[in-house]
């Protein structure tokens, strides 16, 4: 035996990432994860997908769900993700997902799944009355990466265990069916100052659309008065801001509003910290509303104006759905292939 390791990967680089539609975005899905997709877009080839099938593992509402996909696709329109550079679909119009997160669930092993914090999180108390998909939910997503040989995943920091759980299927994968290289190891792009946006009421938590107040969030739909409403209700101290990034230490609901300031202005915390610095939060937080609503109502705006022609956006995921479909079905054709199923 040789100790030479097995072939890596060798195939083309391409990035993907998928959110789900499950109520409106928030500046945190903007910041960790929509900033970042239109960034990448000039880089590689880049595949965005609204995971409606995750969205089912949790409360489904058949009402909603399409008029939800739609918004979430509109959102990444509006803010800069390009048709002409990057394939946006709607998971459920390709079928190569639920196809290869059956075959994936017989490579990961429940101990993997069991070690998951988020499937924790969601089940609560109440895991064994869970869905089953909800416990199967980071098989899906590593299906979904997969089935596009995609190598690199841009998202929020919430996400990376699920990405390590990507980078173990695709490996046992290669192991279990002899193919070297087959599969690449994702790789997550996590880092960035928008990478973890904590609650505006609880600097320990995410900001998240699970929150029941709304006051802890900035919706991508908020306006001008709602949004100054919400900065200058967040929980911050009696102190003014630090002349430094030591002075945040401590301080976390003040450490978030200026890594949120940094984000949106293309600062560093430092440079932000040299103009507020010693200033009070009746001045930082009406320029901290004043930037984000600057950024945010051109894509409220945009968002609006797809929603409202909606045989135009169907027209559009439809033709993301069949350039997605065109790189992952022969991906599927050596997946069967390699399985060795009869064909
Ligand atoms: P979700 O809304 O859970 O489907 O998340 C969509 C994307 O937004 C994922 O890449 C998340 O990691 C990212 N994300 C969600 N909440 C936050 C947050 N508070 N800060 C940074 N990124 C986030
Ligand atoms: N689980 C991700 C989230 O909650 C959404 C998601 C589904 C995803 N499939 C993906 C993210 C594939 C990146 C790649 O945010």
């Amino acid at each position: 035996m040789s100790d030479t390791p097995p072939p890596a990967y060798a195939g083309p680089q391409r990035v993907f990432s998928g959110m789900q539609p499950t109520g409106g975005l928030h500046l945190g899905n903007y910041l960790g994860a929509l900033t970042k997709f239109v960034r990448l877009q000039d880089h590689y080839k880049s595949i965005y997908c609204v995971v409606d099938l995750h969205a089912i593992t949790a409360d489904p509402d058949p009402r909603s769900l399409a008029a939800n996909s739609r918004e979430v696709a509109a959102a990444f329109f509006a803010a800069g993700v390009d048709p002409k550079k990057s394939i946006v679909f709607i998971q459920s119009a390709v079928r190569a997902h639920t196809e290869l997160a059956w075959i994936f669930n017989c490579v990961a092993r429940m101990g993997w799944l069991e070690r998951m914090t988020q499937f924790k999180d969601k089940a609560g108390k109440h895991a064994e009355r869970s869905s089953v998909g909800l416990f199967d939910y980071p098989v899906l997503q590593a299906a979904d990466i997969l089935a596009y040989k995609a190598t690199h995943v841009p998202v929020g920091e919430d996400q990376k265990q699920h990405l390590e759980l990507s980078r173990d299927i695709a490996q046992k994968f290669n192991n279990d069916f002899d193919a070297p290289g087959f599969f690449p190891l994702p790789e997550p792009l996590i880092q960035g100052p928008g990478a973890r946006i904590m609650s505006l009421r609880d600097g320990a938590k995410k900001m998240s659309k699970s929150d029941p107040s709304d006051m802890s969030r900035i919706n991508l739909t908020d306006d001008a008065d709602t949004i100054l409403a919400k900065f200058k209700k967040a929980t911050t101290d009696p102190l003014p801001l630090p002349e430094s990034v030591e002075g945040l230490e401590g301080r976390p609901e003040v450490a978030n509003l200026v890594g949120i300031y940094a984000a949106l202005s293309d600062m560093s915390q430092e440079a932000v910290l040299k103009a507020f610095g010693g200033k009070g939060f009746g001045v930082f937080k009406p320029a901290l509303a004043e930037l984000a609503a600057q950024r945010l109502a051109p894509i409220a705006a945009e968002q609006r104006r797809l929603m409202g022609d909606v045989p135009t956006l169907d027209a559009m995921l439809r033709e993301g759905a069949e350039q997605a479909n065109a790189i992952a079905e022969p991906v599927m054709e050596e997946v069967r292939r390699v399985v060795g199923f009869w064909r």
